[in-house]
């Protein structure tokens, strides 16, 4: 497209190495463009010119950027442009793609951003001087999206969106002031039945994939060797296990097969006997059971946020007034220090499991942040990798059950204990998208709620991914003897 060229071949002599611009004096963006060389996969998809372009890849590779750039110079070479910058949620915009774009594209000190200066957090677009206009906007939030035509959009972490959303988006291209009409998105790559990978392979949309060679921060094109930044990133994804070292580490659409957890006594079972300091805050889980066992979780956290199950109910036709009545025995008589929540499932609200439980322990429960299921296994997946400090950051004390086995459970050969049920949690092979096989997984959930608890209020591992675009805590392992000439 001869148009898109114009854009692109302008775009270029800004990037290319050592051509500077002359600027117009009446430019009042001139010397505030970003400079920025863009390299294999990435150069590849900031160029693509196909009507859907997705950049695929490992986070860090610079998919973002490279979209940021079209964002930018979409806004900047035609006055009057309208481009949205998208995700799932608003919210999620915040500290992961509009950090780049602040920091990394407009830098700090950029006339857009001095002109009229408001919070990342609640700031709606982004002016540009000849018209043009930068807005973000989560699909949550639909309205704003909907009311308004686009010349770009650009969708992050797309994988996030359904098929409807992006259609949605699709239809309100319009043909304005950018002479071509296109929708720009990113992603890690998740399981090859997701319907984005789908539509690539059917052709609708370019997918460009991106390495972690691409981007000169983590690898040094001049000498062929990866950057300090790089060998320690790499060292830090390369810790992970199974499809998930695949994705995010190769890029590769492989399908979550086999265990959900990489549980491994030798790393996350401590003695028996062992106990947590009485000072470090208790999180307790509840997942309650019907026919099915319930579970109640007892986790210390430290001051790093890792968790660690000191004490644990593992048990069939257990009423809810019994187990409040334990549960207030532990904290009366010392044995347990009071927690500084109980965060419990919701399905059985109309049965009035929760009120019984209050009635009898005198605790009060939390209601758990079931809404994102995939997001809450991610993290507790993360939680299992051994990090940089050679530590995972979930433990299970090994014996903490509070009372002898459930015969009804051992009898039935089912898991009577949180460990024995993490090793038998797997992945549905016959599911199109991730989803682990739901029987015996009452623990699992459980543990899954605790940790979102945690990581919303506690700190340590916050929500969403920690394998995004933050690399910001520099790990000192070395890379793992397997990755080096990878
Ligand atoms: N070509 C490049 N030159 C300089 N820095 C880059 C380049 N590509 C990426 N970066 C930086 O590397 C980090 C990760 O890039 P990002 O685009 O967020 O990766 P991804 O979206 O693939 O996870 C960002 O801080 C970004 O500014
Ligand atoms: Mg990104």
């Amino acid at each position: 497209m001869a148009s898109s060229g114009r854009l692109i071949r302008h775009a270029r002599r800004l990037l290319g190495s050592g051509a500077t611009p002359i600027p117009l004096r009446s430019d009042p963006l001139a010397g505030h463009d970003p400079h920025f060389d863009l390299f294999g996969g990435v150069a590849a998809g900031f160029n693509a010119s196909a009507d859907e372009v997705l950049l695929a890849g490992p986070a860090g590779t610079g998919k973002t950027l490279a979209n940021l750039l079209r964002v930018y110079w979409t806004a900047r070479t035609y006055p009057g442009a309208r481009v949205l910058i998208a995700r799932k949620t608003r919210e999620s915009l915040t500290e992961s793609v509009l950090v780049t774009w602040e920091r990394d594209v407009l830098g700090p000190g950029h006339p857009i951003l001095t002109t009229r200066p408001i919070l990342r957090r609640v700031r709606q677009s982004y002016a540009f001087p000849n018209g043009s206009a930068v807005v973000v906007g989560g699909l949550d939030k639909p309205d704003k999206i909907l009311s308004s035509e686009w010349d770009l959009v650009y969708v992050a972490e797309a994988t996030e969106l359904g098929l409807v959303d992006w259609e949605t988006l699709g239809g309100r291209l319009r043909s304005g002031a950018v002479p071509y009409q296109r929708v720009v998105a990113d992603c890690n790559p998740t399981t090859p039945h997701h319907w984005l990978y789908k539509r690539c392979r059917a052709g609708v949309c370019a997918l460009v994939p991106t390495t972690h060679q691409d981007n000169p921060r983590f690898y040094d094109r001049a000498v062929g060797r990866w950057t300090p930044d790089g060998e320690r990133y790499l060292a830090r994804l390369g810790l992970m296990t199974g499809a998930r070292r695949d994705r995010f580490l190769k890029g590769l659409w492989v399908a979550a097969e086999g265990v959900v957890y990489a549980y491994d006594a030798a790393v996350h079972l401590l003695p028996a006997g062992w106990e947590a300091p009485r000072e470090w805050p208790r999180v307790w889980g509840i997942d309650w059971g019907k026919t099915a066992p319930t579970v109640l979780g007892v986790w210390a956290v430290d001051s790093e946020g890792r968790m660690y199950l000191v004490r644990e109910v593992y048990q069939t036709r257990l009423r809810p007034d019994v187990l409040g009545r334990r549960a207030k025995g532990w904290v009366e008589s010392g044995a347990e220090p009071p927690p500084r929540a109980i965060v419990c499932d919701h399905d059985t609200l109309r049965l009035g499991f929760q009120e019984q439980f209050e009635a009898a322990s005198g605790l009060s429960l939390t209601l758990a942040d079931k809404a994102d299921r995939d997001k809450g296994i991610e993290e507790c997946q993360a939680r299992f990798d051994v990090q940089d400090d050679g530590k995972p950051r979930i433990f299970f004390a090994d014996g903490c059950r509070d009372h002898e086995a459930d015969r009804t459970l051992v009898d039935a050969g089912r898991p009577a204990a949180g460990v024995e049920e993490l090793v038998g949690y797997v992945w549905d092979a016959d599911s199109l998208r991730d989803e682990p096989v739901a029987e015996n997984d009452h623990f699992c959930d459980e543990m899954r709620y605790v940790a979102r608890w945690v990581g919303q209020n506690l700190g340590g591992l916050a929500g969403g991914n920690p394998y995004g675009a933050d690399y910001s805590a520099a790990p000192d392992a070395r890379l793992p003897a397997a990755l080096r000439g990878w």
